[in-house]
């Protein structure tokens, strides 16, 4: 099935093709190599032609997992409306950016995409106060031109031909009409909520509208249907849950993807046996809150119940979750994965600082000490459970005494990954405000001090699977010969060797030879 297709290697930004965990992009956010290398190993669809008549769609993708999986919905709903896809704005009638703006950073990215569809005559613009884009304004304005960067961006928009940019996801939703002041070539501006409408918007826009918004964060639209295109033949990604009420005094996912809204368990059980029925052998549930899942159902299914039903489902052979909340992870959900091996032997369970006062300012909802007991139910389960997390330094009065304790919890809980970033300000947060900001090169200091001491104890710790043999779904080939790659149930990826034509989207046996801080290098010997 799809030999031909090579792993993306860089998750970072993604135009067709796949990244699969969160993970890269956060790290790479941090301004560091990422220690899980456990984000990837997508294969790319095949693309559409891009015909000459019908209109065309380019989308590329910045961010998380969520966002990832909004774009096949995306995708599913423009291609289920005649769209065809197309690699490369160049081709496109419809240039789409779905955004992140979970830090700065990240947000700073799409308004330098922008800059480079800026027309050469607009005059309308204001400053897209990037740095990457101001640098291209002095260069614009100097005579220096941008053309000298990105000749076919600039080609593609002065070239003309009605083409429709917009802009969707976080940035769109946080930033709203403002988008159209920054950037007014912008004419279709569009949050997570409503990608449902995006071919009436586009159409309004086709038939005369200079500018249109979809801009609601309350509505349940967001749940796949049987459009969703996905972009990986194996694993296929179901959200259960949207938005997030927890109110984390530094996030503005509360404020981009709006309040909780569960889907109905029959719903998401019905969708399970489809994909089955359909060849997907993998489904990993998505949530902000994953664990938060309140079915809104009569039978109120609660998410370890869930996870135990979808586990059973025949065909479905492995079942993640991402991303747990500390606060709802209990002993139920350890059970379901004692009592299910079909559902997958990794909990992703962010704690963002060892510091109990930090983590009060943070408004996480428990102390180190609660965090803790979380971890001592998984470590006494009766098969290991791979645990990972997400780590903030620098936060608003982080004391070098909190960061230690931070750096202790590494030591204690012994993460198999951890994904780390330095705090950044974002607008509406409560934390904006907050005094005692730590400087930039402070934070860069305590990250790559966490990083280190992370590096080492993953190094260790896979050091010990050596020689150990884990089941691999296979989902990568190298282009070396007789190379692959895939992911363990514990989400490790590993590398092996092995002189079989065809392994991808297959489950083979892989007898770990050695080991690296970020992944595994193993030697196939058998079919699982
Ligand atoms: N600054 C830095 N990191 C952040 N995260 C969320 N908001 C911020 C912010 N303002 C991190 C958290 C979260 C992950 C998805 O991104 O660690 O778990
Ligand atoms: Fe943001 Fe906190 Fe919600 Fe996670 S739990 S999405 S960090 S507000």
């Amino acid at each position: 099935m799809a030999s031909d297709w090579l792993p993306q290697r860089c998750g970072k930004v993604r135009g067709m093709g796949k990244s699969f965990d969160i993970g890269l992009e956060r790290l790479t956010g941090a301004g560091v190599p990422p220690l899980g290398e456990t984000q990837e190993g997508g294969l790319k669809p095949p693309l559409q032609d891009a015909g000459a008549t019908g209109s065309t769609f380019y989308l590329e993708t910045f961010g998380c997992q969520m966002n990832d999986h909004d774009s096949e919905k995306v995708a599913g709903v423009l291609l289920a409306r005649g769209y065809r896809q197309v690699d490369g704005p160049e081709a496109a009638k419809v240039i789409l950016y779905n955004t992140c703006s979970i830090r700065e950073k990240a947000a700073q990215k799409v308004f330098s995409r922008l800059g480079e569809l800026r027309p050469a005559d607009d005059q309308e613009g204001k400053s897209l106060n990037t740095e990457d884009t101001e640098k291209e304004h002095r260069v614009h304005r100097d005579g220096r031109v941008m053309e000298k960067n990105h000749p076919s961006l600039r080609k593609i928009v002065n070239a003309g031909g009605g083409k429709i940019i917009g802009v969707l996801g976080c940035v769109a939703q946080q930033e709203g009409e403002e988008i159209f002041e920054r950037a007014p070539w912008v004419s279709l501006v569009c949050g997570s909520a409503s990608y449902r409408k995006l071919p009436q918007l586009i159409a309004e826009l086709e038939a005369g509208n200079r500018r249109v918004t979809g801009l609601d964060t309350d509505t349940d639209e967001t749940f796949e249907t049987e459009i969703t295109r996905r972009d990986n033949p194996w694993r296929a990604y179901l959200t259960i849950i949207e938005g997030c009420d927890k109110a984390c005094s530094y996030c503005v996912v509360p404020f981009t993807r709006g309040p909780e809204r569960s889907r109905a368990s029959a719903s998401i059980l019905e969708e399970v046996r489809r994909l089955a029925e359909a060849g997907y052998s993998e489904v990993q549930l998505l949530g902000q809150t994953v664990n938060s899942y309140a079915d809104p159902s009569a039978g109120k299914m609660r998410f370890s119940e869930l996870l135990a039903t979808v586990a059973e489902v025949r065909g479905i052979r492995r079942v993640r979750f991402t991303t747990s909340h500390p606060r709802d992870f209990g002993k139920d959900i350890v059970e379901a994965i004692e009592a299910h091996p079909t559902i997958c032997d990794h909990v992703h369970l962010p704690v963002q600082s060892g510091s109990t006062a930090v983590l009060r300012a943070m408004a996480r909802t428990y102390s180190r000490e609660e965090y803790l007991e979380k971890i001592a139910l998984m470590k006494a389960a009766r098969r290991p459970i791979s645990i990972t997390t997400d780590m903030i330094v620098g936060f608003p009065g982080e004391t070098e005494k909190d960061f230690e304790e931070t750096l202790s919890l590494l030591d204690e809980v012994q993460y198999d990954s951890v994904f780390a970033f330095k705090y950044s300000p974002r607008p509406n947060t409560p934390s904006l405000k907050m005094p005692d900001a730590i400087p930039e090169e402070e934070k860069g200091r305590r990250l790559a001090i966490l990083m280190d001491r992370q590096r080492e104890i993953q190094r260790v710790r896979n050091e010990k699977l050596v020689g150990e043999t884990f089941e691999v779904l296979v989902d990568g080939k190298s282009r070396r010969e007789n190379q692959w790659s895939g992911h363990t149930s514990s989400n490790r990826v590993m590398n092996f060797a092995s002189p079989e034509r065809e392994l991808l989207g297959d489950y083979v046996q892989v007898k770990a030879v050695s080991a690296m801080p970020n992944s595994l290098v193993g030697e196939m010997v058998g079919r699982a």
